[in-house]
């Protein structure tokens, strides 16, 4: 009854929520350390040529890898691999690699330094807001994904910055539409199921404007 006369209550309500989250998920977090990284080096030798040197894109179409929790690049490719995420391009790439290299490569991008070389564009008023304070129904990004877009690696949440507004604004849609529905998706559907297109156009430039 008291919250629904006072925001802040309301907005406090998100955050314990999500810190539970987050300590249910870091109780869960070394799920996917068993990949060699060396190993995993070798068989990226082929990804470059998309995914930049040691997963650090130039091109906004290919988002960069390097960075990412294992577990969350792990769980991407399975999914591309086994047709649950659909992309022409990566599907063909992960069509034939086993579940010990698809641990390999994991282990391997979520070694490297992520750098990004030219944030893009100004961002967007709305988007910083939302990003920083969420809203009603929908929770604040940096509670997960860092103020800055550094992800949380133990949780499994990807690293959003260096992200091109293109890409996250597909992502966002697809966890709207519910196409994205595998790995840890769960946690994103929800929120992204309430975002209009603006919120989302706005999201996607604040976050390609981090660096
Ligand atoms: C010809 C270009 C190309 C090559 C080569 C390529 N990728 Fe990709 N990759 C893409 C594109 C495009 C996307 C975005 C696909 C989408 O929208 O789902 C992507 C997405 C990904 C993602 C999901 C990233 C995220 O943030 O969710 C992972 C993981 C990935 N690629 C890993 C690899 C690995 C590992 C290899 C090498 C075995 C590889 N890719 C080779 C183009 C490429
Ligand atoms: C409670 C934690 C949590 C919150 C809050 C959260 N996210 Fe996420 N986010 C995740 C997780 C976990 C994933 C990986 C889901 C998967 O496995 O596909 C993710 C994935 C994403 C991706 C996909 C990245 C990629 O490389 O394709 C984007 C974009 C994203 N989130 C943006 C946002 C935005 C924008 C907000 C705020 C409106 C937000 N997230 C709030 C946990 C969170």
């Amino acid at each position: 009854m008291m919250t629904a006369v006072h925001p802040m209550p309301r907005r406090g309500r998100f955050t314990a929520g999500m810190l539970l989250g987050l300590s249910f998920f870091a109780g869960a977090a070394q799920a996917s350390d068993d990949g060699s990284i060396k190993a995993g080096r070798e068989a990226a030798q082929s990804c470059a040529s998309c995914h930049g040197d040691k997963g650090n894109s130039n091109n906004p179409a290919f988002p960069s890898l390097a960075g990412q929790p294992a577990k969350y690049v792990a769980a991407q490719l399975t999914a591309y691999r086994d047709g649950e995420r659909e992309n022409a391009i990566m599907s063909g790439q992960a069509s034939g690699l086993s579940d010990q290299q698809i641990e390999d490569i994991a282990a391997y991008y979520a070694a490297q330094e992520r750098k990004v070389a030219s944030p893009a564009g100004e961002g967007s008023e709305l988007g910083a807001d939302l990003y920083h304070q969420g809203r009603d129904e929908v929770a604040a990004c940096a509670a997960c994904h860092h103020s800055e877009g550094h992800g949380n690696q133990p949780a499994g949440f990807p690293a959003l910055r260096g992200l091109s507004a293109d890409y996250v604004a597909q992502s966002l849609k697809g966890y709207r539409s519910g196409d994205r529905d595998h790995g840890q998706a769960e946690i994103m559907i929800p929120l992204a199921a309430d975002l209009s297109d603006e919120e989302i156009d706005a999201l996607a430039a604040h976050i390609a404007s981090l660096d």
